[in-house]
């Protein structure tokens, strides 16, 4: 099939211009973001991120949301579904918009350590201006209070401390012809767009699932902002990602892998414990050993804990096997990766599978914190005023490991070190940093190799590309490693 790509940064204007009024209504106005703050900004985008994503609260499916598919037309799959059916199709989205997620589900999430959330929305969201030679085009004015309830959940999110990830899921023409993706008549085209200026706002993921074809890498070229991440869908093929990812750097580009075991006959007729073990063995592999690759930048954008009937069956109890499953995803997702996000939040009939607001507390932790519990303000700033062990005596073990044998730790301390322990140590110094930023904000660095690329400020530089030989990641990570361990036991000392 051929696929042509329209790209455009409307959706960064949107974002960053959205008081401009063509796609406001006289009824509903669009609130303002807070003021760009680039600290905030720079912790959100770049800390370990623990995710759910609200499917279905603007981008309807009918599997999670079947009342609003009540009145659909056939066949009853896809957003557009509903924008052409019966019973007032703006009512009953706008409904939905108001009821299914709330303010106070996003300070519950955050409550339980989730310090982002992805969002899928639809081109359909932006407003009616932009649905024009659209599927959507006759039905464009149900969607006219559309926009400002995307906006009103950004700042919802933003008062809770929670960061968006936007996720543009259903492109113009559909990127797939799933469902999911707003239409049911399987047609593929596409069309695409960006952002920035929003502190809680993480990223733009401009497509979701998008077939894999050789456009797909071309087309993340003619997206690129600088510094701002972008976040990509993989299309199911994991090595080439990595390799395209690290030919962007220092772009912020992050690729967004999918990990579902319930889709092929394979999957069907494995059962529950074997997938747990290929989660614990190969898929931990896999995930771990991309590290190698620099930067890193890779997110499970989306898993579940759902199992096939067939590969529960002969588990002498599936509940049990199902958490063992789930908890071990959960486990090595975030062991290996800066993010996942589990899916989805919310769905009506909230089972153990798809659903969190079922699995948190059984088959998932109860909560997520990367400090094992929240930071209270008292111990933010206690934090905040430590004054770090690990570099009033710099780790003299990390940089013996690091250095050759030979070294003596006599020669680490003259006054002239070779230009590589220099580096070791700056690196270990902004780690150790890095590390106290972070915590002070209840925060663990996730994206670790982009950080070092584009996270502190002042500095370009770039790294020589090779994991084990470059003396100022080894500093770096050892540095952050060590604080975090000093700030966990600060930590357990004045809870
Ligand atoms: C938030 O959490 C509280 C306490 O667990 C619960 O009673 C309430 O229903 C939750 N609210 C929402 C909107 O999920
Ligand atoms: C599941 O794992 C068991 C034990 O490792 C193995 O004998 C069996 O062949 C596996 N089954 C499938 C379908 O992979
Ligand atoms: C890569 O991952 C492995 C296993 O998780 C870890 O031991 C190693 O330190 C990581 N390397 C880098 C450069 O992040
Ligand atoms: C380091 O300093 C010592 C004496 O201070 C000198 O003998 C040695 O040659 C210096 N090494 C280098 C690499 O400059």
């Amino acid at each position: 099939m051929t696929i042509t790509f329209f790209i455009s940064l409307f959706f960064l204007r949107v974002l960053c211009k959205q008081a401009q009024d063509n796609y406001r209504t006289p009824h509903t106005s669009v609130q303002p973001f807070p003021p760009y703050n680039a600290e905030i900004a720079s912790i959100y985008r770049y800390r370990q991120q623990q995710s759910v994503n609200l499917g279905s609260w603007f981008v309807s499916e009918q599997w999670m949301v079947p009342s609003i598919f009540q009145c659909a037309a056939a066949p009853q799959n896809s957003e557009i579904d509903i924008a052409t059916g019966g019973c007032d199709p703006q009512g009953i989205l706008e409904r939905h918009w108001d009821t299914f997620i709330t303010r106070q589900d996003f300070f519950n999430l955050s409550s339980l350590g989730i310090n982002t959330v992805r969002l899928p929305i639809g081109y359909w969201s932006l407003g009616p201006a932009f649905l024009q030679n659209t599927p959507f085009n006759d039905v464009a004015s149900v969607y006219k209070n559309a926009w400002p309830q995307v906006v009103r959940a950004i700042n919802m999110a933003a008062e809770a401390g929670i960061g968006v990830l936007v996720d543009v899921h259903g492109a113009v023409g559909s990127q797939n012809g799933q469902p999911h993706s707003g239409i049911s008549d399987g047609k593929t085209n596409l069309f695409s767009q960006n952002s920035c200026c929003v502190s809680n706002v993480v990223g733009v993921q401009l497509l979701n699932e998008p077939e894999n074809c050789e456009e797909l890498t071309d087309f993340c070229n003619a997206c690129t902002v600088p510094d701002f991440p972008l976040y990509m869908h993989d299309g199911f093929d994991f090595d080439r990602f990595i390799t395209y990812i690290s030919a962007q750097s220092p772009d912020f580009i992050v690729q967004d892998h999918h990990s579902y075991f319930v889709y092929t006959p394979k999957d069907n007729a494995e059962p529950a414990r074997n997938h747990t073990d290929d989660v614990q063995t190969t898929v931990a592999a896999q995930l771990a050993s991309s590290n190698v690759s620099l930067p890193h930048n890779l997110i499970i954008g989306e898993w579940s804990c759902a199992l096939t009937p067939d590969s529960l069956k002969d588990e002498m109890d599936p509940q049990q096997a199902r958490r063992a499953f789930c908890m071990a995803q959960e486990d090595v997702y975030s062991q290996t990766t800066p993010g996942n996000s589990f899916w989805s939040y919310k769905k009506e009939d909230c089972d153990p599978d798809w659903c969190f607001l079922n699995a948190v507390g059984n088959s998932l932790p109860s909560e997520f914190f990367p400090y094992g519990s929240p930071v209270s303000p008292a111990q933010k700033i206690l934090i905040s005023s430590h004054k770090p062990q690990s570099l009033i005596s710099p780790s003299i073990s990390g940089l013996s490991r690091y250095h050759h044998r030979s070294q003596t730790i006599a020669q680490h301390r003259s006054s002239n070190m070779s230009s590589e322990t220099r580096s070791y140590q700056e690196g270990y110094k902004e780690g150790s940093v890095t590390a106290q930023k972070f915590a002070a904000h209840g925060d663990k660095l996730g994206f670790m190799g982009q950080y070092m690329l584009t996270g502190v400020e002042g500095r370009s530089m770039s790294l020589n590309g090779e994991v084990e030989g470059d003396p100022y990641r080894q500093g770096f990570m050892q540095g952050l490693r060590d604080m975090e361990r000093e700030i966990s036991i600060l930590l357990r000392l004045n809870i």
